[in-house]
């Protein structure tokens, strides 16, 4: 997904601005805590051994620093002395102390962590999918139904949870962490799955499209619609959250239609669609017969690439169409598709769209650019069938929720 991040040349509003912290800042902000010398020192003995990071957004709006540390959010964020037996704090305190080296206390940390169980149902050797008697590293079955994919740049959270269970993904240490940068893994399991299931067809969504009319899917084209099952959500939708921000921050009427009356918004994300074409092209056709588009006559057998975009920009079906207009009426355009490939996750993409829209500017109504606008480049996704922003630098503005009603929800 896009980064909504702060890279800000001149904040406009600097205390709403997105900054992380980690463990070197741990002991500036357990003295905003009131604790003693020898508190701070444990809490950032623990942080050697367990992750911490948190972000502006949890220390200015969440945290209730009058009440710190017995404050909730603060206990669920900042590292517990109690979280770790007593000789191991005193161990890694004594250590940081007298200022050891990394490589004595990485050593001291890893041995405490491989004590703590990290992986307490046996994922690393149990979970993962294997292929000829070899486990797929980065890959895990949650449910024998269902596979994750972790790949190794998505490790990561805004801010961990103290007692996250997952917190082995978060530490220095890559033999613990279920992670790939191996796309081939997850194709080599996909294969493997298709001939299984071409074995032995059971009541699933592979043997479906197995048993697919008269027909039938070739193992390529099978592997190819299981591969797009698994990727097509995550770029597109993303890449509407972020398009479709800029297009409400470059159209402020509009965007002020939509706060006004917020039942405008199934409307207004397919305008946003219509508008910003997250999936600018169809992915490749091939005629089987010449065809005539344009004047222009295509052979039989000649790959085509048909331009969304450019449809949803057409004068003779949207009045005034390089303006951005949620109240055109009529959602329909093409930037789901059309025709059999219409998108299958089109209403889960609608859904996430509206989530996402209603949370992001019901928070923040007075959300900003952090950024030149001239300086946004959209070079996330392909550039060919997925359009989406590098990042995303935004201001979020003040909060529409009261401080207080926060901290005590
Ligand atoms: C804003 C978000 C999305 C946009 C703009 C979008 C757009 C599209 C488009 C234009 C197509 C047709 C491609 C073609 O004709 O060649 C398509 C197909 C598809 N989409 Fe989406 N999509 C989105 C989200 C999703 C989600 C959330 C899922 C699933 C979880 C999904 C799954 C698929 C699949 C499986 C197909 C292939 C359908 C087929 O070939 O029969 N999409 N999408």
């Amino acid at each position: 997904m896009t980064d909504i991040q702060q890279v800000v040349p001149e904040p406009r509003q600097a205390e709403t601005r997105f900054r992380a912290f980690t463990a070197r800042h741990l002991d500036t902000l357990t003295q905003r805590a009131g604790l003693s010398d020898a508190e701070r020192l444990a809490v950032r003995a623990v942080a050697t051994v367990l992750p911490f990071r948190t972000n502006s957004y949890v220390l200015d709006e969440l945290i209730d620093w009058e009440a710190a540390p017995d404050d909730p959010m603060y206990r669920l964020v900042f590292p517990q002395p109690d979280m770790l037996p007593g000789s191991d704090v005193s161990r890694m305190a004594g250590l940081l102390s007298e200022n050891a080296p990394e490589s004595r206390i990485h050593a001291a940390a890893h041995e405490i962590r491989m004590r703590l169980n990290p992986h307490p149902a046996g994922q690393l050797l149990l979970n993962p999918p294997s292929l000829e008697g070899r486990p797929l590293p980065g890959l895990q079955h949650k449910y024998p139904e269902t596979v994750l994919f972790f790949p190794r740049q998505g490790q990561t959270c805004h801010a961990y949870c103290s007692y996250c269970f997952r917190w082995a993904q978060f530490v220095d240490e890559p033999d613990l962490k279920m992670a790939t940068d191996d796309i081939g893994t997850l194709v080599a399991y996909l294969r493997e799955l298709v001939a299984t299931k071409r074995r032995n067809p059971a009541d699933d969504l592979v043997s479906v499209l197995l048993a697919a009319g008269d027909d039938a899917l070739t193992t390529q084209e099978l592997l190819s619609s299981l591969f797009q099952l698994v990727v097509a959500g995550h770029d597109t939708t993303a890449s509407l959250i972020g398009n479709g921000v800029v297009a409400l921050l470059d159209y402020p009427r509009q965007l002020q239609a939509l706060l006004a009356d917020p039942g405008r918004m199934p409307a207004a994300i397919d305008e946003l669609i219509r508008f910003t074409a997250p999936v600018p092209h169809a992915t490749f056709r091939v005629t089987t017969e010449p065809v005539t588009v344009g004047g222009v006559e295509i052979p039989a057998r000649e790959q085509v690439l048909v331009c969304l975009g450019s449809a949803n920009r057409d004068p003779g079906r949207f009045p005034a169409p390089h303006a951005l207009d949620i109240g055109r009426g009529d959602g329909t355009n093409l930037g789901l598709g059309h025709g059999i490939h219409y998108c299958l996750g089109a209403p889960l993409a609608r859904l996430e769209a509206r989530v996402a829209f209603e949370a992001l500017l019901g928070r923040h109504p007075g959300l900003l650019l952090a950024a030149d606008r001239d300086a946004l480049t959209w070079t996330r996704g392909d550039g060919l069938v997925l359009r989406g922003l590098t990042s995303l630098p935004v201001v979020l503005g003040p909060s529409s929720i009261p401080a207080k009603s926060r901290r005590h929800r």
